[in-house]
Parts: C-alpha cells; sequence; structure tokens
C-alpha cells in the first residue's frame, strides 16, 4: 500500500465531514465540556479536603461542586457520544453508497485485476474501523490531549516544584511504554494479515464448494485453513497478552508514581508547605495525566491504521475507468434495427498484453441481419462480444453501432440496446420472476409476459414450489444450466434489443427445449440483427452468414453452403459433429 501523506489522507475524509458542522461543533463542545468536568474533579476534591474534612464546615459547598461536576460529566458524555456516534455512521453511509457506485462503473479490468476479497473487505470491515475510529477514538484522542494538557496546567498552578520531582518519574514512566507500544503495533499488523489469509480461503471455497466437494479436496481446504487460522489465533494471543502486560505496566507504574508523589507531598506537608487539600488533588491530576498518557500509544496505533484505510478507500475513490468518456456524446438514431460496422479491430487482455487474441478483424451487420460465428475453443468469440459490448477497447480498429462510433457512445444507451445472453447465465439472489424483469426494469407486465410464454417458461415455474416466486438460490444454484439459459434468455428479450448477442446459449438444452427456443428466436430475430455464436452448427445453419474464426482472425465467410466448399475447418467441424450426431 502506497504511504501517502498523513495530511493529505485526513483533509480526504474532512470533505466527508464537513456538511455535519453543527454535530462537528456539539462533538467538540461536548469533549470540552466532559474534560472540562474531569479536571474540575480534582478542585472539587482539594475543596472537599482542606475545607470540608478539614474546617469540619462549608461540606455542603464541595459537595454540591462534585455533584455538578459529575452531572456535567454525564451530559458532556452523552453529547460526545451521540454527535460523534452519528457523524461516524453518517460519514460511513455516505462513504459507503459513493464508493459502491463509483466500483459499478469501472471497467471490467479493473474487476479482473482486483483481489475480490480485498475489494469487500474496503467497503464493510474498512468502513467499520473508520466508523469506529470517527465515532470514539478521535473524541477520546481530543479530551485526552485536553486532560494531558489541562492535568498539566492545573499541577504547574498548583505546586510547580513537585511537578518537577513528579515529571522525572513520568520520563521513565515513558520509556517502557514506547517499546510496548510499537510491539504490540507489530503484532496487530500481523494479526490482521493472518485474518486476510482466512478471507482468502473462505471466499474460495464457498464460491467453489461443488468443485472442492467433487475433486475431494475439503482435507486439503481444512489443513490449509487450519494452519492459517492457528497462526491467527498465535498472533492474536500475543496481541491479548501484550496489550494486557501493557494495561498491567500502566498501573504498577502509575501505583509507583503515586506512591513517590504521596512522599515527597507528605513531606512538605509536615513541613506546613502543602496543604492536604493541594496533595489529594495533586495526586488526582498525576492519575488524569498517567491515564491519558497510557492512553496514547493505542490511539496514535489507530491513527495510523486508520491512515491507511482512508489510503485505501482514497484509491478506491480515485480509480478511474479505463474506457475514455465521449466529449460529445452522440445519439443513437431513433429507427435503426442493429448495424454493426467492425473494421481492422485487433485487441489484447490488459493482463496479458503481449498476447494479441483478436487480430484485424473486419466484419459488418444489416439491419436484421442472422450472423453467426464458429470456431474452436479460445478463438476470441466471446472476446468479439465483450468488445462490442465495450466491455474493452480495442487497440487498433473502428467499431461503429447504427453507423455512430461507440466511443461516441454513452456507455448506458450502447448496452441498453443490446441484450447479451452469455456462455455461462448469472442468475442474481432474487425470485425467477425477478431476475427476469431484471433485465428491463422498463419493461411492462405484457412485455415480460410474452418474454415467458415465448421461452415456454410456465413449464419450468411449474416444477417449483413457489413457482415464478422462487428464489433461485446463489447465482442461480437451484435451477439446472439449461433453466437458467432460459430465464437468461427472457431476461435478454424484454430489453426488445436492436443487436441480440447470443452466446453459446442453447448449449444447454434437451432437443425438446431447443426446439422451443429455436421457434422464440426466430421471432425475436426478425425483430432485431443477431450475432450467434454456436458450436452446434444445426443451430446456425439458417443465418444469413457463417464466420469461421481461428487464432483470433477471421480465416473465412459465407453461407453455409458456401463455407463447405470453400473453408477447410468448417468442413471438419461439420464432419465431426455429423459424426457426434450420427453416433450420440
Ligand atoms: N478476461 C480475460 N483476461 C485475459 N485473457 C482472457 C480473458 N478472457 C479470455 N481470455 C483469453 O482470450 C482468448 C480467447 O478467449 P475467448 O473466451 O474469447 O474464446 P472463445 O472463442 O469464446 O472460446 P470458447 O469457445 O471456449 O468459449 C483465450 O486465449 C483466453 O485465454
Ligand atoms: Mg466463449
Amino acid at each position: 500500500m502506497p504511504n501517502k501523506n498523513t495530511s493529505t489522507v485526513f483533509t480526504y475524509i474532512k470533505g466527508y465531514i464537513e456538511p455535519f458542522k453543527l454535530k462537528v461543533a456539539l462533538a467538540i463542545i461536548s469533549v470540552f465540556m466532559s474534560a472540562n468536568a474531569v479536571l474540575s474533579g480534582g478542585y472539587s476534591l482539594h475543596l472537599f479536603v482542606n475545607e470540608g474534612m478539614q474546617q469540619h464546615s462549608f461540606y455542603e459547598i464541595p459537595l454540591i461542586w462534585m455533584s455538578l461536576s459529575i452531572l456535567f460529566l454525564a451530559l458532556a458524555s452523552f453529547g460526545r457520544s451521540y454527535y460523534a456516534s452519528w457523524i461516524a455512521i453518517r460519514v460511513s453511509h455516505v462513504l459507503r453508497q459513493k464508493l459502491f457506485e463509483k466500483m459499478l462503473h469501472l471497467d471490467v479490468n479493473f474487476f479482473e485485476s482486483a483481489n475480490t476479497s480485498d475489494l469487500v473487505k474496503k467497503l464493510t470491515e474498512n468502513l467499520s474501523m473508520l466508523e469506529h475510529y470517527l465515532g470514539k477514538d478521535v473524541s477520546v484522542l481530543l479530551r485526552n490531549i485536553l486532560l494531558f494538557c489541562g492535568s498539566t496546567t492545573m499541577m504547574i498552578l498548583s505546586t510547580p516544584w513537585l511537578l518537577a520531582q513528579t515529571l522525572l518519574v513520568v520520563c521513565v514512566f515513558i520509556f517502557p511504554l514506547i517499546i510496548l507500544a510499537r510491539y504490540i503495533k507489530k503484532i496487530t499488523t500481523k494479526s490482521q494479515e493472518k485474518k486476510v489469509a482466512l478471507t482468502h480461503i473462505l471466499d474460495e471455497v464457498i464460491h467453489g464448494i461443488k468443485t472442492v466437494q467433487a475433486f475431494t479436496k475439503e482435507n486439503f481446504f481444512i489443513t490449509s485453513f487450519q494452519k492459517h487460522n492457528t497462526q491467527s489465533f498465535n498472533a492474536a494471543e500475543k496481541y491479548i497478552f501484550s496489550k494486557s502486560i501493557f494495561a498491567f505496566i500502566i498501573i504498577i507504574l502509575t501505583a509507583c508514581f503515586i506512591a513517590i508523589i504521596a512522599y515527597f507531598g507528605l513531606q512538605k506537608i509536615n513541613a506546613n508547605e502543602l496543604s492536604h487539600g493541594q496533595l489529594v488533588s495533586f495526586i488526582y491530576f498525576s492519575i488524569v495525566l498517567a491515564a491519558s498518557l497510557g492512553s496514547f500509544p493505542e490511539l496514535v496505533s489507530k491513527t495510523k491504521a486508520i491512515n491507511s484505510v482512508l489510503v485505501a478507500l482514497k484509491e478506491l475513490e480515485e480509480q478511474t475507468s479505463a474506457l475514455a468518456h465521449p466529449e460529445n456524446i452522440k445519439n443513437l438514431p431513433i429507427k435503426s434495427r442493429g448495424i454493426v460496422a467492425i473494421h481492422n479491430v485487433s485487441f489484447s487482455y490488459p493482463t496479458h498484453s503481449n498476447h494479441k487474441v483478436l487480430e484485424n478483424i473486419t466484419l459488418s451487420l444489416a439491419p436484421g441481419e442472422k450472423l453467426a460465428i464458429v470456431g474452436p475453443s479460445g478463438a476470441g468469440k466471446t472476446t468479439l462480444f465483450s468488445i462490442l459490448l465495450r466491455f474493452y477497447d480495442p487497440q487498433a480498429g473502428t467499431i461503429h453501432f447504427e453507423g455512430v462510433d461507440l466511443k461516441d457512445l454513452s456507455l448506458t444507451e450502447l448496452r441498453k440496446s443490446i441484450a447479451i445472453v452469455p456462455q455461462e447465465p448469472d442468475l442474481f439472489f432474487m425470485s425467477i420472476y425477478e431476475n427476469i424483469a431484471y433485465g428491463n426494469p422498463d419493461a411492462s407486465e405484457s412485455v415480460i409476459e410474452e418474454a415467458i410464454e415465448m421461452l415456454k417458461l410456465n413449464d419450468v415455474f411449474n416444477k417449483l414450489p413457489h413457482g415464478r416466486n422462487t428464489l433461485v438460490g446463489n447465482k442461480g444454484a437451484r435451477l439446472s444450466t439449461g433453466q437458467k439459459q432460459r430465464i437468461s434468455m427472457a431476461r435478454a428479450l424484454i430489453k426488445q434489443p436492436r443487436l441480440l448477442l447470443l452466446d453459446e446459449a442453447t448449449s444447454n438444452l434437451d432437443a425438446l427445449s431447443e426446439k422451443v427456443i429455436q421457434n422464440a428466436l426466430k421471432q425475436i430475430m426478425a425483430r432485431c440483427s443477431s450475432i450467434t455464436i454456436a458450436h452446434r452448427l444445426n443451430t446456425i445453419l439458417s443465418s444469413d452468414a457463417i464466420a469461421v474464426m481461428e487464432n483470433g482472425a477471421i480465416r473465412a465467410i459465407g453461407t453455409h453452403a458456401d463455407l463447405v466448399v470453400k473453408d477447410d475447418l468448417y468442413r471438419k467441424l461439420v464432419s465431426l459433429q455429423f459424426k457426434n450426431q450420427k453416433y450420440g
């Protein structure tokens, strides 16, 4: 993580706090009030001992003073806790929303390069840490600074010579604390690192549980989890031990400290140079000073940790999409049916920039035309769809949609006009019906019903416990892949797109379902242009044109009849398929 300047990151968070100036002012006033109440406790003790106990008179005054101080402290504590916590939860709420929105508009490459558990951590754990820091630690830090300064001032004003003797002891007092605080900071970082490793394993297991179980890798993951879990426990044990030692040392040092003050103070009382009240209040201020001083190492280390959290959040907020935003946005013509012109496009994935996945691709699609793409696995077919949806920009060549350069269109308008049925259907944790409606929030009920009818989805609904309202489970886990493909297709249809992209959309369907879908597709394809990637050639025989792709290039294009004559690879694919059908 880059070590950004502390003031820079705190200026960053200041921008989020500024809108709540009034509440910030009330929180600060409460902190001052609370510090003041603690400090006035020393004066109360002074009065209590000198006036109340020794002169046996005016004892009401110290008692009233003491009660008022406590009341004042209670009020201030309420204000400090309420206003600081309010600001904290509000800032984290605003920041969480903003970062989430920001993240959703970043380019696909960002997500492919980022570590997902790290991203999730930023929006959850890191924001919780910030919330805790702003809600509690900042006000405690400010209060303790005030208490430190206030108690020192009171001690200087009442008995400077006793303070001078005390300070010599304080120097001894601080030294071991600094060493221990540094050690605690080191093991805190270690303990957190161990927890991150655990999150990675959890993430992998939860997302790939079927693969883990199918390959009987349970023991492998259990051993790995146990190793990291034990390391995490050991680090945490060291942390709590040193924290407890820290508290122990502070108490011992405070006791020594008070004994020393009492020793010097009693000598002065016997010499009539100090009153009892002065000594008691001095001891009180010493305890306040020791307590505030003792809290600094932990608060400083928390401040440093928050600095790193803010650096990470700021980095995410400043992340920009690799896709340049058009300076002058052009709109799509109102009436058109999906004209596509791809010219000399070459592309490499940003993560593998020396491997050309697409090379000099030139393709065009007239309104309503049906183009099919075939080719071996890894040829670059899906990548071509990703380029059309502008998930990535090609390094060379141009793409026009409805006559407009993709780079001049807003991403929203482009993606609203194109529907894709992906190779691996992606369903969300909602009901089946919601998963379909998700395709287009503006779609009328009749459009959704038409898609359901076209794809005969009522047959799927009838087999489920709550029909169309059945929750599909995590990523659609409660449905078969073929069912997911049909839902994914209905989702695409209700977009009423200008261009339909089908990526192996019928690869997991049985013969009957495929027939239903082919009929549905026939009707839909009459309304828009389409590009179909298919391994099963019988699904694309009626296409207007078929492009054969190999190693990122288009090696031939034509109708089925043309290609059987002129392209070896296509002929091979056809003969293999024929063989499969014969024996399949
Ligand atoms: N996100 C990615 N980052 C880096 N390389 C990728 C990425 N996606 C695909 N590739 C690589 O790009 C090449 C083309 O992949 P693509 O998915 O386009 O092939 P495909 O023709 O659709 O194959 P299939 O028929 O198996 O679906 C492959 O070599 C693949 O490893
Ligand atoms: Mg593919």
